[in-house]
This record gives structure tokens, sequence and C-alpha cells, in this order.
């Protein structure tokens, strides 16, 4: 382990997608959920190195190597975690702490620096919307429902329609006009250096650590463009950053509400929905979505009614599902967005409406059946053909006939037909390893998760509860950390469990950090081959299997002690016999 915070190495890992860092140094090739290639750990022609992005991991089963991404980097560059971290660290452009001293290069003063600055701006404008100077912004405010907690808790300021206010400002606190124009607030002109926000409602943006990276401003009259943000600086990018993040993250809650300004996250917040997020007028990016998957469990998305809102909400469904994110479409009445609809109905409502978000199976089919509406035999069939791409998609057997069922009725077609025109989107069962690469393959695994199944029930386990944390509630009353007898993996189920038990978020990626190299690879292994989670009962049978192996081992142990009676103290052979008839009297409960 590291002596980084987890935090912050989840946010290192979170911005170094696995299939990016990968392919600087493998050519990959997609294959349904995988990208494969020639493993560059060990000398091979045909590729038996995969990558799995949705799980954002590696695994060679010529080799047997394994991992995140801090791994990968490990091996391939040779270098001890900690490096590894640096590398990544440097790669997305994140600030390691001072702590580590060596580290505290130029680019990491600059962007210490950046931030100060950025702070005190933050404070700057704070001060005006509370002077004398602030009070057209104050009413705006007003006019928005917004109270002076509210405006404390997002940091909110004004921008006076001054030429140069804040630059005089922060130059009195000793910063360079250069330096102010790398931080975005300052704009250099052939007359000298001018504000970039003037007479704006400021939003400071936050990171996930609460720094202020940049700011968003907003005129309080009509004038053009009705929002401005800071530019990408050295410490703001706009594709790794989620205005509210950094509150909705301690929210605990297992949804997450992204909508698409910030003044819909302050409003909802303001009526105690924190767990709401905005991608700031950008189309959500991967690495957005990452980022709330380990937070999340579910996202739904909230955006305005509008057309633009409509596609994004269309883009950002496709793109989250797509690295397996389970996302649903919040839908609000009347054309309003969120801000407006929770000042209007209040929060019950807006719960409400978060309860009865349509799954993307729900919203697609509506929004076909928009598209194709009339009744005419062309619009049906153009609808038919629209959702069986949609449907071609659905995993689970069960669902897809309910759809199937619920459709053949209303369109008044055979189920058949329907599953035939689904039939043919519907690609390779691509859940697994595809056959091509599987086939006739001897897997290597590792000696130890061949001769011991107690070992790789235990990877086993712990797979099944960072795959899928909702069986976490489902084992927690029969599970117990001492059935693991690997000493290794006992401590990672121990952590893993008491943060499931604090209805944290864990993936699979992140629990792999506490991994040794070895028993990362085969880790890996179990995750992407041995797993079935299809059969919701298949957790308690390893549940059932750990206590039975802790069972078996104590009674190999006692046999061994019985068989050397000469070693033993007086009343020891008493003792361990109750001991033995107890475990073979529980093991005959199993
Ligand atoms: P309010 O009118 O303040 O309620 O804003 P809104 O959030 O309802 O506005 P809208 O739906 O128009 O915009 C949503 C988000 O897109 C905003 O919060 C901004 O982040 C971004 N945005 C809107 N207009 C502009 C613009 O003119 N320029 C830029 N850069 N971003 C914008
Ligand atoms: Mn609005």
């Amino acid at each position: 382990m590291s002596y980084y915070p987890e935090e912050l190495l989840e946010e290192i890992r979170l911005h170094n997608d696995i299939v990016e860092v990968v392919s600087d140094y493998v050519k990959l090739e997609k294959k349904g959920k995988y990208y494969f290639g020639l493993c560059p750990f060990h000398n091979e022609k045909t590729p038996s190195f995969s990558v799995t992005p949705s799980l954002q991991i590696f695994n060679c089963f010529g080799c047997g190597k394994g991992g995140n991404v801090f791994h990968f980097i490990m091996n391939i560059e040779n270098l001890d975690f900690q490096e590894a971290v640096k590398f990544l660290a440097e790669k997305a452009n994140i600030t390691l702490p001072e702590y580590d001293a060596g580290y505290d290069t130029e680019r990491l003063r600059l962007k210490k620096e950046i931030i100060e600055i950025n702070t005190e701006a933050a404070r700057f404008f704070y001060r005006t919307l509370l002077s004398e100077n602030g009070g057209a912004g104050r009413k705006y405010l007003k006019s928005r429902g917004l109270n002076a907690d509210t405006i404390k808790r997002f940091g909110i300021g004004f921008s006076t329609g001054e030429y140069d206010s804040l630059k005089k400002y922060l130059n009195t606190k000793g910063y360079t006009d250069e330096k102010l124009v790398q931080s975005g607030l300052v704009i250099k002109s052939t007359n000298g250096a001018y504000d970039r926000f003037r007479n704006r409602i400021m939003f400071p943006i936050f990171d996930l650590r609460g720094n202020i990276i940049g700011f968003g401003g907003r005129v309080i009259n009509d004038d053009k463009p009705k929002y401005m943000n800071s530019p990408e600086t050295i410490v703001y990018n706009k594709r790794n950053s989620l205005y509210g993040l950094n509150f909705a993250k301690n929210a605990n809650d297992k949804q997450v509400v992204i909508v698409e300004g910030y003044m819909d996250v302050i409003s909802l917040h303001k009526y105690g929905i924190i767990n709401s997020v905005a991608s700031l007028g950008t189309a959500l990016t991967e690495s957005q979505g990452r980022l709330l998957k380990k937070y999340f469990e579910e996202l739904i998305i909230a955006y305005d009614a509008d057309t633009a809102g409509k596609d994004a909400t269309m883009r950002g469904l496709d793109l989250l599902s797509d690295i397996g994110c389970n996302v649903k479409v919040l839908q609000i009445p009347d054309g309003k967005d969120p801000d407006e609809y929770i000042r209007t109905n209040g929060p019950e409502k807006f719960r409400l409406l978060m309860k009865k978000a349509l799954s993307l199976v729900e919203y697609k089919i509506s929004v076909y059946r928009k598209l194709f509406g009339d009744n005419t035999v062309d619009s049906k069939v153009k609808f038919l053909n629209a959702i069986s791409q949609v449907l071609a998609k659905i995993e689970s057997r069960i669902e897809l006939e309910m759809y199937v069922k619920k459709l053949a009725g209303e369109y008044e077609i055979s189920e058949e037909s329907l599953y035939s025109e689904i039939a043919k989107y519907r690609k390779v069962k691509d859940t697994r390893m595809p056959r091509y690469y599987s086939a006739n393959r001897q897997f290597k695994k590792s000696d130890e998760l061949k001769t011991n199944p107690s070992y790789r029930d235990e990877l086993m386990m712990i797979a099944v509860l960072v795959t899928d944390n909702s069986m976490y509630e489902l084992v927690k009353n029969d599970i117990d950390a001492n059935y693991f007898t690997n000493k290794e993996l006992k401590a990672i189920a121990i952590e893993l469990m008491g943060r499931l038990k604090e209805g944290k978020r864990v993936v699979a990626a992140e629990i792999l950090n506490m991994f040794s190299e070895k028993t990362a690879g085969d880790f890996t292994r179990v995750l992407e081959n041995e797993c079935n989670f299809d059969e919701n009962k298949k957790p308690l049978d390893i549940v059932e299997k750990l206590k039975k192996n802790r069972l078996e081992k104590r009674k190999r142990e006692i046999f061994l002690m019985l068989k050397n009676r000469e070693n033993l103290k007086e009343g020891d052979v008493e003792r361990l016999t109750i001991e033995l008839n107890t475990i073979v009297k529980e093991m005959k409960n199993i």
C-alpha cells in the first residue's frame, strides 16, 4: 500500500483510463467489451493480453500478470507502487501533496500558486457580493431564491463592472500579471491586463478535495454570453471536473442526479438533495462517467427538456451505459429545469420524479414511440427496428423476455419475429471472453490458484462483492472475515466489508490497490473468467464454501496434533476432541 490517501489514489486511477494508458505501450484491438493485444510482459505471437474498460483492469492469460492501471505501470515501467502513482499523477495533471518533497517540482509549485490565486479571488468576489458594490448581485441571487447559507456553502460571489479591480487586488497580494494570466482570471491585451469576469455572479468550481480550480460567471441581466467559464489551466480540466461532486460524494447516497447547470446543483442542494452534479454545459465525458461510477450505483440524468437537453440525454445514456454504469432518465414536466421545478414544487415532488425515473430501455422506447408516433405500418416497422437494436443489448434473459412480450402484444406481432429482429443486432454474447481467444488455450493459473481451492474461493468472494456491491446485503449476516484463511485476502476482506458496511461503493480496480502483484494477477483472472454473477444464489454458496474450507483446515490441524499426542499438554486431547466433534457437527449442517 501507499502513504498517499486512498482518495487521492482513486482520483489518479480514475483520471488514467486503463485503455488509454495501455495503448501507449500495446496495440489494442476491440472485441466486444474487451480490448486485446500482444502481451508486453512475455513473448507471444497470438494475443492473450486483455484490457477490460468496464472493470478498468488488465489481465494476461498467457503469463498470469494482471491488475489495475497502477500494476500495469509498475510492471511495464519497472517502478514500485509509489513511483507508479507519481508517474500517473503527472500524466493526469494531478498535484501530489507536498510531503513528498522529492516531487516538489516547478510544475507542482505553479499549480499550488494557481490554486492560491483562485482562493484569494473567490474571497475577493465573496466580499464584493456582501459589500456596498454587491447590491445588484445580492438582488439577483435573492430573485433566484438563494439564502445566505447556500451562498456561503458554495462560495458564491460577485464581480463588479470595473475593468481590473481583481487584477489590482491580486497584484497587491504579490501575484504577477503573468501568473494571473495563467490562472485564467486575467486577460492580457495590448493596453495591459484586465479581469476576465466582470459584472457577473461568480461560482467557484471545486475539485474533489475542495480546492478551487476555476470559476463560472453568470450575467445578472440579458447580456451574452449568459455563462462564462475559466479557460483550461494547469489545474482546471473541464473533461475531468464535475460541479458539486465534492459535496455529492459525501452524501453517502447510492444515486446521483446529473443536471446541466450550476443553478440546478445549488437549488437541489438547498432543498436537501446533495447528491447532484453538473457537467457544466459540455457533453459528459467517459472520465466524468468513471468518477460517478466509483461513487454511485445509479446515475440519474435530469437534463432540460429542450432539444439540446434531449440529445445530451441520449448521448449521456449511451456513454454511461457503455462504461458499465446503471443509468436512468428523470423527466421533468412542463419543460422546466430541475432548479425551476424544485422551487415551484418542492423536494418531495422532485424525489418522486427521481423514483419514477425511466431505465435506459424504457426511456428509449418512449423516445422512439414519439419519433415514430403515427400508426402507419411504416412507422411501426421503423419503431420495432429501432427498438430491436436497443433490446439487443440487454443481457438478462428475463428482462429481455418481459420487453418482448409487452411490445409484441402491443404491436400485434409474434414474439418470435421480434426475437429474430433482435437477433440480427445481437453480437456474440460478450459477457465472457470471446471464444476465439479462449478456446483451446491453457489458461495459466498460478500454482496456488490451481492447487488451493480455498484461495480461489476467497478471491471469488471478494470478486463477487466488488462486482456487485449489493451482494453484501445478501451475505452480510452469514459472512465473517475470519473465514478468510489467506492473510493478505483476509486483510483485504476486512477493509472491503468495512467500506461496504458504511454504505460506501467499492469497485474492483480500487480494491486492487491493496493487492500484491502476484495476488492481483490471480484476482483479475478470477474476475474475468471464473465469476458468474447470473445466479444470485452463488454468493451465499461461496460463503458456505469459505466456512467449510476453514473448518476443514482446522480439522486437519487437529488431526495432526492428535496424531502427535506426545507433544500435547494434559487436557489438550480432551479439548481438541471436543472441538473436533463440534467441527464435524458444524460441517454436517452446512
Ligand atoms: P440559469 O438561467 O442560471 O438557470 O442557468 P441554467 O443552468 O438554467 O442555464 P442553461 O440551461 O442555459 O445552461 C446550463 C449550463 O450550461 C450552465 O450552467 C452553464 O454551465 C452552461 N452554459 C449556459 N450558457 C452558457 C454560455 O453562454 N456559455 C458557456 N460557456 N456555458 C453556458
Ligand atoms: Mn435554469
